[in-house]
């Protein structure tokens, strides 16, 4: 049987318009990955909570969001990712800076959308 990959690579579009890419193993958070590769992206709880660090993937990539406190299947089918608690399961392409988008999400299908008062 074929084992599974161990490192992906995860290409970060940064609202800068640099697209960086890292090799991220399987077991690693994206957030910590990226800060170690000198890539600082915003954060809070980083618990898979507050939407913070939303992403957005724009490639269908999968992540295991399984470390993440609240994440719903309508994140996952809307592309969206908590970098925090992510951990790559393909090669990633991962728009950065989504918080805002992903609590319109949230509060449009009335689902948790935590610190929204932030973009109002
Ligand atoms: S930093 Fe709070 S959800 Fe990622």
């Amino acid at each position: 049987m074929a084992s599974e990959p161990e490192v992906f690579q995860v290409t970060f579009l940064l609202p800068s318009g640099d697209e960086p890419t890292i090799p991220i193993a399987r077991e690693e958070h994206i957030w910590d990955a990226a800060f170690a590769a000198g890539i600082t992206l915003p954060a809070m709880c980083h618990q898979g909570y507050c939407l913070t660090c939303a992403a957005r993937s724009e490639d269908g990539g999968e992540v295991d969001q399984s470390d993440s406190l609240v994440y719903y299947p309508a994140d996952r089918e809307a592309g969206f990712v908590l970098l925090c608690t992510g951990k790559p399961r393909s090669n990633l392409k991962l728009r950065t800076h989504q918080q805002k988008e992903m609590r319109q999400f949230r509060k449009q299908r009335k689902l948790l959308a935590p610190y929204s008062w932030k973009e109002e």
